[in-house]
Formats: C-alpha cells, structure tokens, sequence
C-alpha cells in the first residue's frame, strides 16, 4: 500500500468504496421519477490525485446505466477542490468547488459533449457530496439543461463497504 500524498489528507475520508444502502431517488422535471442504485470508488496511488469510478445500476433490472470516472484534485494549502469527469453519455466537465468539514460542494466550471450528444444538452450541474455525522455518505446533483432551470436530478446514500 502506498501512502496517501499529504495533499489529499483533508480527503481521506471519501477513499475507499461506497455502495448506495437503499436506492437513489432521480427525478427531473421533464422525466418520470426513478430509482437506481450506484457503487463508488475512490482510490489513489500515492500522487496528489484521487481517482474515482461511479457505476449505477437500474434498480430492479440491474442493468448498467449511467457510469463517470475521473480525478480529485486539490489545489495545495487551501481547501478548493476540482473533479475532473468523464460520462458515458458523452459528457465531460470539469467541477470545482470547497470542501468545509466532510461537506464538498461543487458547481460545473466547465461542460463539453461529443457532437452527437442526446438533447437536451446539461447546462450546469452542481453537486454535493457529504459524510454524514451517521457514517452515511450523501450525493445530491441538481442541473439545469437547455429548456430547464437548476433542479435537483438525484439524491443518495452509500455505506462505506471496503
Ligand atoms: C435523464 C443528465 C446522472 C438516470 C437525464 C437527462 C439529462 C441527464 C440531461 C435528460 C433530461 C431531460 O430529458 O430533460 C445527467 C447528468 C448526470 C446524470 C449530467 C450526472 C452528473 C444520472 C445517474 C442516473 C441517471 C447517476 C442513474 C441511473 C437518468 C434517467 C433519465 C435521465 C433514468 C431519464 C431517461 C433518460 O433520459 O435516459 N439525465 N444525469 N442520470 N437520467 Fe441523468
């Protein structure tokens, strides 16, 4: 095992794997309501970046649906934060935002999308992830899309599993 770089220490409580403990709630309002279910990674190799993979899951089905990968980055000394993020719908961004206690808030800098791209097109996306004073780690995302105004997409809980 490798040591953590000292730079991510104020992260060290997301390492590891997360598996949601009951289904996440998505909604939006321009969709049906649905439930899902997700499992996170965050691992590292001793750089001063986290790596991260997000998997979800139809609920009842199982079958794979939305999966983004990246990195966690923390620019030294302060407590700005950046994720830097692929999607499988084509979708990549670039989020940053401040960590306060276990709390990471985050707002889309940057959004860019293969030409092909489902409408309507993600204008901004805010995220926040927190570790609960229970153990429970919690992820909100609201976005605001073409014909939209920010609103929640998702909410949900993990536990960590490893
Ligand atoms: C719909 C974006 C994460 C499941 C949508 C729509 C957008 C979107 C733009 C279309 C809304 C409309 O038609 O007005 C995003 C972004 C995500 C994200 C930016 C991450 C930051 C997820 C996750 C799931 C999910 C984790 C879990 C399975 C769905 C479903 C729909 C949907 C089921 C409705 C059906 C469909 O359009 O495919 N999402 N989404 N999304 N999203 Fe997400």
């Amino acid at each position: 095992t490798v040591e953590l770089n000292p730079t991510l220490l104020p992260l060290e409580w997301l390492l590891g794997t997360w598996e949601c403990d009951e289904p996440g709630e998505g909604s939006f309002p321009t969709i049906k309501p649905f439930r899902y279910t997700e499992t996170l990674h965050f691992s590292h190799v001793g750089q001063p970046v986290i790596n991260f993979m997000f998997n979800a899951f139809h609920a009842e089905s199982k079958k794979p649906m939305h999966r983004e990968c990246g990195f966690v980055r923390m620019q030294p000394g302060t407590n700005r934060v950046a994720f830097i993020i692929a999607q499988n719908s084509g979708l990549v961004e670039i989020e940053e935002g401040e960590l306060t206690g276990q709390q990471l808030s985050l707002q889309s800098q940057q959004l860019a999308r293969t030409s092909f791209a489902k409408e309507p097109y993600v204008k901004q996306i805010c995220r926040v992830f927190q570790l609960r004073p229970d153990g429970k780690l919690e992820q909100t995302v609201s976005m605001a899309t073409d014909n939209q105004p920010l609103i929640q997409h998702l909410r949900i809980t993990y536990r960590q599993s490893s």
